[in-house]
């Protein structure tokens, strides 16, 4: 719509520069450090929605940290779409592999580098913008929701919670979420599900204190060996994930899911080059799409013991830890297969040692028709802003809460992701394509008002 392009077009300025405002404020949830950022960072936002033009704007106190909830409504009798994103990000670290500070953001090539430029604070502010343009050029025919909430990097804990006790503040129609990617600006994408996840951290112990290597090498078990050894036998030679019962539940996609998958463009020499390796790895009989799509997966996100510091040190450690988790798919479970995880890292524990291992965080994996009116709206609006059909496509990563809203609110979740699988989420050096922040904003008015009309 004409009236959009010139209003956006306007204060394309402006709508970056307040965007570079957010980004610089340390909103990291895992830390507790970051607990009074995290506030100043949940006003920010509800400053922005009231300028953008909501009517009402509260934030909620959580027992962790607080939610944002906006709206304007427009006529009751209208649809409603909620809009959900998060305004937390991942923790930063490895600073000194960052080319400019996390918090500090700069423009290079076109892009914005910060943390949580695309994941999710970039894209979230794409749907305040989006709200401001429909507000300021009086085409809003139906109401918009907010839910942005802290959480949701640490596995959204509180969200639930407020979920169950606010339905009615959330009612609505559809739930649009930008919170994933798409293939790319030339190939724009949909996704259709996301994984779940099953997060656990175990500790491995052998003598009861550090012992000097020479005197007692040889002598007693080193738990950093036994955990490698443990955490090496959980794929097998095909890459398959050993642990017994973890595939059971798996819906197997059809043949026809299958053929429909492979037709999303996908360049695996690009691909490796991107990430500088020279074979690709994974399960045996599927592809990569597959592999991170409709599969599910087990990962060590973290193993440490003994001594790390400068220099070396001569110890036999005591200790041994590590963090894993796998990814879901439909119709795994979360709390199965934790227990599943649990029990035979339990189970294949030599008498050397004794192994501890608890949960960490979880989450259902979750899955969206492409027939439902909130699909059809966003393939509608992407089409008219890039002048083609978007692919459906399957995420590799995870939404906590998606599985929940559905469950609690009765409504379809749509995911209509700007970023690209390439912007760095979780690393360093993350980033996002300006071109695709001002191509959210440019597409996400036409979903309102297709989704109204259709
Ligand atoms: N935005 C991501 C999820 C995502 C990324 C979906 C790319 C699709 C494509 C989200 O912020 C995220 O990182 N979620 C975590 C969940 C966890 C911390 C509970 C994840 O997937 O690891
Ligand atoms: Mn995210
Ligand atoms: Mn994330």
């Amino acid at each position: 719509m004409q009236a959009w392009k010139e209003y956006q077009e306007k204060n394309k300025d402006r709508f970056l520069d307040e965007l570079l405002e957010l980004l610089r404020i340390p909103s990291v949830s895992a830390k507790s450090e970051h607990k009074a950022d995290m506030i100043r960072c949940a006003e920010a936002f509800k400053q922005r929605l009231l300028e953008a033009g909501a009517d009402k704007v509260e934030i909620y106190p959580t027992a962790g940290h607080p939610i944002v909830y906006g709206e304007k409504i427009v006529d009751p009798s209208k649809p409603t779409v909620l809009v959900y994103g998060h305004y937390d990000v991942q923790p930063p670290e490895p600073l000194e592999l960052w080319k400019s500070g996390p918090f500090e953001p700069v423009i290079v090539d076109g892009k914005i580098f910060a943390r949580g430029s695309c994941d999710d604070k970039g894209q979230v502010y794409m749907h305040v913008k989006a709200l401001e343009t429909l507000v300021k050029t009086n085409t809003l025919g139906s109401n918009i929701k907010f839910c942005i909430e802290g959480e949701e990097e640490v596995g959204s804990p509180n969200l639930g919670k407020f979920v169950t006790e606010h339905k009615e503040l959330l009612k609505a129609d559809c739930i649009l979420i930008s919170d994933s990617a798409m293939i790319s600006l030339d190939t724009p994408s949909l996704d259709t599900g996301l994984r779940g996840l099953s997060y656990i951290e175990v500790e491995v112990t052998g003598p009861n204190r550090d012992l000097h290597s020479g005197v007692y090498g040889g002598a007693v078990a080193n738990p950093i060996t036994i955990l490698a050894k443990m955490i090496a036998s959980l794929h097998d030679e095909n890459n398959h994930i050993t642990i017994p019962g973890f595939y059971d539940d798996v819906l197997v996609a059809t043949p026809e899911e299958r053929a429909l998958m492979a037709q999303a463009p996908f360049d695996e020499e690009a691909y490796k080059q991107d990430l500088g390796v020279k074979e690709l790895w994974g399960e045996k009989g599927f592809t990569t799409n597959e592999r991170t799509g409709i599969r599910p997966t087990l990962e060590l996100n973290g193993i440490w013991g003994g001594y790390t510091g400068e220099g070396a040190k001569t110890v036999l450690p005591s200790k041994a830890f590590a963090k894993i988790s796998a990814r879901l798919v439909p119709n795994q479970q979360s709390d199965k297969i934790t227990e599943k995880l649990i029990k035979h890292l339990e189970s294949i524990a030599p008498p050397y040692v004794t192994v501890k291992a608890a949960l960490h965080h979880g989450g259902e994996p979750y899955v969206t028709p492409i027939d439902s009116k909130a699909y059809r709206a966003a393939a509608k609006a992407i089409e008219a802003t890039f002048g083609k059909q978007p692919i459906p496509v399957r995420g590799g990563g995870s939404i906590p809460i998606c599985a929940l809203f559905e469950k609690e609110l009765g409504i379809k979740i749509v995911l209509m992701g700007f970023g690209l699988d390439s912007d760095n989420l979780h690393s360093p050096n993350e980033k996002f394509d300006l071109a695709n922040y001002y191509k959210g904003i440019e597409t996400i008015p036409y979903f309102h008002q297709y989704f109204a009309s259709l």
